[in-house]
């Protein structure tokens, strides 16, 4: 998979720099397009040579060396990747990757580069676990940063513990899983897909919100930007890492998420609304903490804006896609809301069913469609359900000749 693919290969500071050359040997032996960008640090512990020799380009170290008048070398470097690994990733320069710090060659590239960044973290087993490094690390992935997990061993400062590089094969095998479509159906699509719960504040430090886990949403960007579609997905607040490749809107109301769709939805070809809004919101929020008093506290409650309704009357060209989660009625109450909401699909699931449903890792679903079609499925991972859900998509258009 990586055949040809521009690869921009970072290396920091660390003991387990050596590693990046035999890495680096892979790649090239992969097929694919290597270049090297390597701190000063990192150069004490293996020469730009090694890398120049293993890849046959020049190594980049110095953001201040222009050698073309033609191109800025670090925003060239960054336009040119297809993907970026940081190998290995110190405590250093994740915190600076964290804030946004630019003062050399590697950081400077990283915060210029559209590309997916990989970043495969090596360290002392105490420098790991401490509490500045996790939230570095925790703040990456909130960017977007895909981590290959340090792993578990005698480390060469002589501690045992969590911090040694991942081998060159993991690291290999998750730059492959990135370039690994499963089919290209959905080229030249955007689809949008809304994903987790809303959060509905009743004063500063309160919130109503919902069990939603987002995980059917995400594996459904997953699966969509294999399939090759530009996607979009818009989150609520969830514990899940942002899918490669994927531009990922946070929101937190469901205000926020109704606007946040509405903006894109002209340009969307499909629409997959996964996200669990919130129906109801308080009707005053306090900017003050409530204090304690004595007696019941009655909150009001007031409808939300009901966003899949809204974009099935706004609907032109796009496919809409629902989700139904019942408790009793499944089939009679997802047929009403297809109709209601002037729906193309709804997949259904009887959120009562072990297996099925909002915080686990499976669903039961059934895919009921506009042309009267009507799909069940066994017990089967969010990541499976994505997958029929796509290809049910895809089948829906080429019966009605939507393409
Ligand atoms: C022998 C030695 C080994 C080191 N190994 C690591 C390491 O594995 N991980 C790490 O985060 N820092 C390690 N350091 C510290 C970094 O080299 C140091 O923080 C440096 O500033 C990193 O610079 P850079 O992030 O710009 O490459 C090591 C230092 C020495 C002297």
């Amino acid at each position: 998979m990586l055949q040809e693919k521009n690869l921009l290969l970072c290396v920091s500071g660390g003991i387990a720099a050596f590693k990046a050359a035999a890495l680096t040997s892979k790649l090239v032996q992969e097929g694919a397009n290597v270049r090297v960008i390597m701190t000063e640090s990192a150069k004490e512990f293996i020469t730009p040579l090694t890398f120049q020799a293993l890849s046959r380009q020049p190594v980049y170290d110095c953001t201040f060396v222009e050698p073309n008048p033609e191109k800025i070398a670090h925003i060239d470097l960054a336009d040119w990747a297809d993907v970026v690994v940081v190998v290995p990733a110190t405590a250093n320069i994740m915190a600076k990757l964290a804030s946004g710090i630019a003062d050399d060659m590697l950081t400077t590239t990283l915060l210029a580069t559209k590309a997916p960044i990989f970043i495969a973290p090596a360290m002392n087993v105490n420098m790991y676990n401490h509490p500045a490094v996790q939230k570095n690390m925790k703040i990456l992935q909130e960017y977007g940063y895909v981590f290959i997990d340090s792993e578990d061993g005698f480390l060469a400062c002589g501690w045992t513990g969590k911090g040694r590089l991942a081998e060159p094969e993991q690291i290999i095998h998750a730059l492959n899983e990135l370039f690994i479509p499963i089919d290209n159906v959905f080229e030249g699509k955007h689809i949008v897909i809304t994903a987790g719960p809303t959060q509905e504040n009743i004063d500063p430090v309160r919130f109503f919100t919902n069990y939603s886990s987002g995980k059917m949403g995400y594996a459904l960007a997953n699966a969509a930007k294999k399939k090759g579609a530009k996607v979009t997905l818009i989150s609520g607040p969830v514990q899940l890492p942002p899918p490669v490749g994927v531009n990922v809107i946070s929101i937190l109301t469901a205000q926020e998420m109704y606007e946040a769709v509405l903006k894109i939805y002209d340009e969307a070809d499909v629409v997959i609304k996964s996200a669990a809004v919130a129906d109801y919101r308080p009707k005053e929020i306090f900017d003050q903490k409530r204090k304690k008093q004595p007696g019941v506290w009655k909150i009001e409650m007031e409808r939300t804006i009901d966003i899949l309704k809204t974009l099935g009357e706004k609907k032109n060209k796009q496919i809409l896609v629902g989700f139904a989660a019942e408790s009793e009625h499944l089939e009679r109450y997802a047929l009403e809301k297809l109709e209601k909401k002037n729906l193309d699909l709804i997949v259904a699931n009887n959120i009562s069913v072990e297996g099925a449903g909002f915080k686990g890792d499976t669903n039961i679903v059934t895919i009921f469609t506009k042309d009267k079609q009507k799909y069940e499925y066994p017990q089967l991972s969010k990541e499976e359900v994505a997958i029929k859900i796509l290809e049910e998509i895809q089948a829906f258009i080429e019966r009605n000749k939507l393409v």
